[in-house]
């Protein structure tokens, strides 16, 4: 097409995809160059609004590294990553919640009851629930991925002062379909702000402190991978999270208690547990339509 125009360029763009373009590709390209090209019209956008965007990026490829990617940290604080888990969450399971940048493979194997706590400073919590289907049948064989922050707020591969999997387990429920740790209570943290998105946070009067937070990925053969994070109820940051990863659902009431009494048997360290410690009753439910 010659003498393209501000009304005819969306469409130019979608004739000079050929006719054999895959069709989901050919549909969202569509529609985000339709979004895109509605939002420099809309905004009426400055040549030098737009290059401080395109250096935006350049600035997110300069500081992404294998371990650090800023261009997720942009998609994250933007609310898409929020976005895609909401468009994609069943209605009958548990919400999911953002990955974050901080799991890793290699988790130990630890038995339901274990204790992740072992030598961390912090408040105990006990952690358990079942990992269950929307009706409420245990689900045997489910396989849960724990992580979390120290009480310094620091994911053991921030942090050379910790053990290589501190604060990480991998879990597999039994017949009943129970999961069942103790812990340290995690502490709030920034996401990495000291690069362009940071810049963002800071231009548009917005902090870096993310609520406090348990990450899980829950898996089990005939339901859908479950990504979430389970946040207590009294944390200061819960009504800000930069990343937009706080659902209703995921918000925990940390219990606090006394005494040991009425604890499982299998609670490994039942018996050493500093008290008052917390207590986190929260149940997993997977659908197999995710
Ligand atoms: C996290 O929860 O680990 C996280 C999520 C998004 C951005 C940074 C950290
Ligand atoms: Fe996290």
């Amino acid at each position: 097409m010659r003498n393209v125009t501000s009304e005819t360029i969306t469409k130019a763009f979608l004739d000079y995809c050929s006719d054999d373009t895959d069709p989901r590709l050919k549909f969202v390209l569509e529609k985000l160059a339709t979004h895109l090209h509605d939002f420099v019209r809309e905004t009426n956008l400055t040549h030098d609004e737009w290059r401080k965007g395109l250096e935006l990026l350049y600035a997110a490829g300069e500081i992404s590294t294998p371990e650090r990617n800023e261009f997720i940290l942009f998609s994250d604080v933007l609310g898409l990553s929020s976005l895609v888990d909401m468009v994609n969450s069943p209605d009958d399971g548990t919400p999911s919640s953002v990955l974050g940048p901080f799991h890793v493979l290699g988790a130990p194997d630890v038995p339901v009851g274990a204790d992740l706590k072992g030598d961390n400073e912090g408040t105990t919590v006990v952690v358990g629930g079942m990992v269950r289907t929307p009706d409420g049948a245990p689900i045997e064989g489910a396989e849960l991925e724990i992580w979390q922050t120290a009480d310094n707020g620091l994911y053991s591969n921030q942090d050379e002062a910790q053990p290589e999997y501190n604060l990480r387990a991998h879990m597999t429920t039994g017949a009943d379909g129970r999961y069942l740790f103790s812990t340290v209570r995690p502490a709030p943290y920034t996401v990495p702000d000291d690069g362009p998105v940071g810049e963002l946070l800071n231009n548009t009067g917005r902090h870096p402190w993310r609520p406090s937070h348990l990450h899980f990925i829950v898996t089990a053969p005939g339901y859908g991978t479950l990504v979430t994070e389970v946040f207590p109820s009294d944390d200061p940051y819960l009504d800000e999270d930069p990343v937009f990863g706080v659902r209703e659902q995921l918000v925990m009431e940390y219990q606090k208690r006394e005494s040991t009494d009425g604890l499982p048997d299998d609670l490994v360290a039942k018996d050493q547990l500093d008290t008052p410690y917390y207590m986190v009753d929260f149940d997993f439910v997977l659908s197999d339509n995710r």
